[in-house]
């Protein structure tokens, strides 16, 4: 653990993280922005309404809360099997009008889509695991345009959007039947997002709820715009304050310590530990590992770690047999089969075997209620694989096949399925743990895939282990519904998100100024000469508002303050930049490339009426880091003008 000094919240001393992420050629930024107190309220105080959307990888939740209600309640998604957690699949029908309507979710959607006639699919538009798509190495914008399974494309945000929409209509029609029928406007709005993705995908989110009309009683989305190079616009933003995006692993975190701490103040004397006030949650889903680490502080929570997570999420197991399977038939992708017949048709057949046939016996596996996996193949796919599969499982030890049947034995299942997602998983948790500087000893594991026994088995033994190795004792805990506790543990925190005191960021952000220039400090690349200043200049700045790993208390924004470049300038383009890394002094290098990513811009008017000097027209800048979204505000003191918007901007805004 090194050492770069503590400062304290309350009675707790926490440690100033960023100063071990710097590089031994680290750079201090040539400014930095300062912190002070935040003067605006933060989050809208709720009604007591709330719904939250767990938009998953794999599977969607809402939970909800009423006003006066103790309890969050999950909806039940499935009427079939009364299922509250179900798969994030889609089948929407196109109407003659050129609208369309969501025909199914779920289980049910999928199946009816894989066991669709060919004539139908000209007609229907089928959507799986679209989060996929998110991840934080991408780059997501509004204009991100997605495949749906029969190869038509359609923008990203506007799938969502109906996905959104669908949910919404469905607490809706809930509520409609109750005692007091509540509408959508009565309702604060959750979203979640895991919290490793960068602000174009939280940004994303927001935007596909505006187009939902998830915050509106009119308006919603029941067409989609037909691709082509134009630019979406930039939704209305009816009710903003209304929708909150709460990160994943910090709901699973608020849920998971919430019923854990109730089961064991009900029954003290059986429990195995004591309340804990430091813990770390790792919600392994489908998707995504997302990992943080909680401590108390006069009962309040700072976030302790930076968000960490990777991609190996239970989703890797399905990739890993496809990849397998693909060997055995020799045939990667599977593209000679997908272009043996109508590609929604060859499709189906795909998604059958990897998600419906594979996932159900990857499931009772992982509960350890089988030893092998045996899946059965569609008749499509069997018959033209035959020969292949054949002669491929010779070439494959643990694997037979047998009147269209694989059978796929523990060794198999453990070391090439399971094993390279369990590997993912464990060494992230291991580096998150040597990462972090409490002693916590105290962990809960949840998601779909964290929470089944058989990860859970393995992943305590790897904590355990490297605890033992340390001569210490730790408890890895699986709280009740595990596959709940993000959709939940979003309306927990909703309910007070200011309990949440203080967070890690999780990247370096900052503007991009030009200062007057030092021989000894700047380099000479960045040099240039103000002619109305008669001044030689810095350029390409990069002015620091936060490190990442600098903790952010709720309570404080990061303000700079801006003058024109020069006298005659009507307005000021203020971009804003960030980077995973530290030490970046200026936003470009010496052969002019970036090495800074622009995530929003603000624009504001800077007249000067009363011909004022140009170091008296002070712009502020302010950004507030304190909720898991990030706001930036400019306002010109000469005129009083604010302007605001939120990172990440998808577009520029509006001039
Ligand atoms: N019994 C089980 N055994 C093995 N894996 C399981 C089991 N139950 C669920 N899973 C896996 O867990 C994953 C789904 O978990 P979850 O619903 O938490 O994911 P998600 O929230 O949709 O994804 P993400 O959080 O990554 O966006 C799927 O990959 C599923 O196969
Ligand atoms: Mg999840």
């Amino acid at each position: 653990m090194a050492s770069g000094g503590f400062f304290a919240i309350g009675f707790r001393s926490i440690q100033i993280i960023q100063v071990r992420l710097r590089k031994p050629d680290y750079k201090p930024p040539f400014r930095k922005a300062k912190k002070i107190p935040r003067e605006d309220a933060g989050y809208r105080v709720t009604d007591g309404n709330i719904a939250a959307i767990d938009f998953g990888t794999t599977s969607v939740s809402l939970a909800y809360t009423t006003k006066g209600d103790k309890k969050v309640s999950t909806l039940i998604l499935d009427h079939e099997d009364k299922s509250t957690r179900v798969p994030n699949a889609f089948l929407l029908k196109k109407e003659d009008d050129g609208k369309m309507k969501v025909e199914d979710f779920g289980s049910i959607a999928r199946k009816k889509f894989t066991s669709m006639k060919p004539g139908d699919h000209h007609t229907h538009v089928y959507f799986e695991r679209i989060k996929m798509l998110m991840r934080r190495e991408k780059v997501v914008d509004r204009d991100t345009v997605v495949e749906s399974f029969s190869g038509e494309k359609f923008y990203l945000v506007e799938v969502i959007a109906f996905i959104l929409q669908h949910l919404k209509n469905l607490l809706m029609d809930h509520f409609s039947r109750t005692t007091w029928p509540l509408k959508t406007t009565d309702f604060d709005w959750v979203i979640t997002v895991p919290a490793i993705w960068d602000a174009r995908g939280k940004r994303m989110m927001r935007e596909a709820a505006y187009l939902a009309g998830l915050l509106t009683e009119y308006g919603g989305i029941s067409r989609f715009t037909p691709v082509s190079h134009l630019s979406l616009p930039l939704p209305d933003e009816y009710n903003p304050d209304r929708l909150s995006l709460a990160l994943e692993p910090e709901s699973a975190a608020l849920y998971s310590q919430e019923v854990v701490a109730d089961q064991i103040e009900s029954d003290p004397d059986t429990a195995i530990i004591q309340r804990p006030t430091d813990y770390m949650v790792i919600d392994a889903g489908g998707g995504t590992i997302d990992i943080t680490a909680h401590i108390e502080v006069d009962g309040n929570i700072v976030v302790e770690n930076i968000p960490t997570g990777n991609a190996w999420g239970g989703t890797q197991v399905n990739e890993a047999f496809s990849k397998i399977l693909e060997g055995i038939v020799n045939d990667p992708g599977f593209e000679k089969f997908l272009a043996s017949g109508d590609r929604s048709q060859t499709n189906a057949d795909i998604i059958k075997i990897f998600y419906t046939e594979f996932e159900t016996g990857k499931l009772l596996f992982g509960k350890e209620q089988t030893e092998e996996i045996c899946i059965s193949f569609p008749n499509r796919f069997a018959r033209f694989y035959n020969k292949a599969l054949e002669a491929g499982v010779k070439r494959k030890s643990g694997i037979d096949y047998e009147d269209d049947v694989l059978y796929i034995s523990k060794e198999v299942v453990e070391s090439e399925l399971f094993g390279p997602a369990l590997k993912g998983m464990i060494e992230c948790t291991l580096q998150a743990i040597e990462d972090n500087d409490t002693d916590l000893s105290t962990f809960y594991l949840v998601g779909g895939f964290g929470g089944c026994s058989y990860v859970h088995k393995k992943v305590k033994a790897a904590i355990e282990e490297s605890f033992h190795g340390q001569g210490r004792s730790c408890h890895v805990i699986v709280p009740p519904t595990p596959q709940l506790a993000v959709a939940t543990g979003a309306a927990m925190w909703r309910k007070n998100p200011e309990k949440i005191k203080a967070r890690r960021s999780d990247a370096t952000y900052g503007i991009n100024v030009s200062i007057p220039f030092e021989d000894d400090e700047h380099d000479e690349y960045y040099k240039f000469y103000n002619e109305e200043q008669e001044e030689y200049k810095c350029s390409s700045v990069f002015d620091v508002f936060l490190e990442k790993g600098e903790l952010v208390e709720a309570d404080q924004v990061i303000t700079t303050s801006l003058t024109p470049a020069y006298q005659s300038d009507k307005r000021i383009q203020i971009s804003i930049y960030s980077t995973l890394n530290l030490g970046v002094q200026y936003i470009k290098d010496k052969d002019g490339e970036s090495t800074v990513t622009k995530i929003g811009q603000i624009v504001i008017d800077i007249p000067n009426p009363d011909n004022l000097p140009r170091e008296k027209r002070l712009v502020d800048v302010t950004m507030d880091f304190s909720g898991t979204e990030i706001q930036a505000k400019a306002k010109y003191r000469v005129t009083g003008e604010e302007v605001k918007t939120v990172c990440d901007f998808l577009s520029a805004q509006q001039t």
